[in-house]
């Protein structure tokens, strides 16, 4: 496969390549002609100043700001307290399922490719991409696990997977541009039914088994209509932990959809599956037929106050409690909050317009009167009306949960 592309603005047809060899290339090597230029992946330095580090993730991880889970780093509970409305990226969780390639943008090329083209597979540099028009958008980005310890912690129930607590979550304005205009230039057919983009990192191995690079299918649907190519992320071109130089961002769906380093995208006329929608990514569970969910799309409603928990207050004055919620499904209209266990709610004060796609900030007043523990709660009801249960339904690999937190605190 010729590795030329044009060097104007309009992206390139790779010339002479036979479907049947790009896929072989695809499947074994992904994109190897141009990816093998590339550093591989880099193990992250030990921070002079001593913050933590996870293996592969490049930025540094100060421990006021994240807890390290395996090669994922969380944002520590009462890192979110006055970070505005966007967390900044050096907040931002890391979910990796490997390690962060440094990849540079000049050798970088998307590949569009399969049978949902109407002609053969078309190449983008990273000029190109940055010439189309752009749009910008803010959106949260969330683990599907965002929550899962509290199913053991809160429920009682044994769930699988890395034991987040709600720091798998940020809120960032991302800057790319539309998939659905990559995939029109790219000559998408009225055949095709689902894409899917697959990163550049390596390939995950788990229990001796390859799942090949991440990748997981988007119905055409979804991809045509808000999903971005973002290049950048709150004004700065993407971090390398986020993606660089080019990632997807899937606004309100499970964050495994938003694919990190992309490197190709396969448009298929007939529907695509990868482990990520077959393994994971769905729900089993007593609750579920046998063969699970159907795939995970979007994701659920939370809340957090941003106080960490175990936090102190003095008793006889008045304590500012802060927080946020967001929802999938729509903005959020209104977050109550008890301070006695659930027993009384009130509502909390909203200080951000409510947006889809994002959080909203509220705070209440608190005045408790007597030493010793207590238990905050802040349950969100959005737009459409879904309200944040007091339990969630269990599945076996602990995704989506939403219902409200018990955040303990010290009064004293
Ligand atoms: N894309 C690639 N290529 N590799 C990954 O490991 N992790 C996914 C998604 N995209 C992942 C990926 C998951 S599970 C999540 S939650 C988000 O990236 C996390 O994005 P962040 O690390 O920028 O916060």
């Amino acid at each position: 496969m010729s590795a030329a592309t044009a060097s104007g603005p309009h992206p390139s047809r790779p010339g002479g390549v036979d479907r049947r060899d790009l896929l072989k290339l695809l499947a074994v090597t992904p994109v190897a002609p141009v990816a093998a230029q590339w550093a591989a992946a880099a193990p992250a330095a030990a921070d002079p100043a001593g913050a933590l580090a996870a293996p592969g993730i490049a930025k540094p991880l100060p421990p006021e700001l994240f807890t390290i889970r395996g090669t994922n780093a969380e944002t520590a509970p009462g890192a979110f307290a006055g970070t505005g409305g966007l967390t900044p990226a050096d907040r931002f969780f890391v979910r990796n399922h490997t390690s962060t390639p440094r990849l540079g943008e000049s050798e970088w090329r998307l590949t569009v490719w399969g049978d949902g083209l109407s002609g053969g597979p078309v190449r983008f540099t990273y000029g190109q991409l940055r010439s189309m028009p752009s749009v910008t958008r803010t959106a949260f980005l969330e683990c599907a696990g965002n929550g899962r310890d509290y199913y053991a912690t809160q429920q009682g129930q044994s769930v699988t997977g890395t034991p987040w607590t709600l720091g798998a979550i940020g809120v960032a304005r991302w800057r790319g541009v539309r998939l659905a205009d990559v995939l029109r230039r790219a000559g998408i057919s009225g055949q095709a039914v689902d894409v899917m983009p697959r990163g550049l990192d390596d390939a995950y191995v788990t229990g001796g088994v390859s799942f090949g690079r991440p990748r997981r299918p988007l119905p055409v649907a979804k991809a045509m209509d808000d999903v971005i190519l973002a290049y950048e992320m709150n004004g700065e071109p993407l971090p390398y932990d986020h993606g660089f130089p080019v990632r997807v961002v899937a606004p309100a769906w499970v964050g495994i959809a938003s694919i990190k380093w992309l490197g190709d995208i396969e448009v298929s006329a007939t529907p695509l599956s990868s482990p990520w929608t077959t393994q994971s990514y769905r729900l089993f569970g007593a609750a579920y037929p046998p063969e699970g969910s159907a795939p995970l799309t979007r994701q659920t409603i939370k809340s957090m106050f941003e106080c960490p928990p175990g936090a102190v207050f003095a008793p006889g004055r008045t304590h500012h409690l802060t927080g946020r919620s967001w929802s999938a499904a729509a903005a959020v209209r209104t977050v109550e909050v008890s301070t006695d266990g659930g027993a009384h709610w009130r509502r909390a004060r909203l200080r951000d317009t409510p947006h889809r796609d994002t959080w909203v900030r509220w705070s209440a007043d608190w005045r408790p009167r007597h030493d010793g523990p207590a238990v905050l709660l802040a349950r969100a009801t959005d737009a459409r009306g879904n309200t944040q249960p007091l339990t969630s339904v269990h599945n076996t690999q602990g995704y989506l949960f939403d219902a409200v937190v018990r955040h303990r605190v010290t009064v004293g």
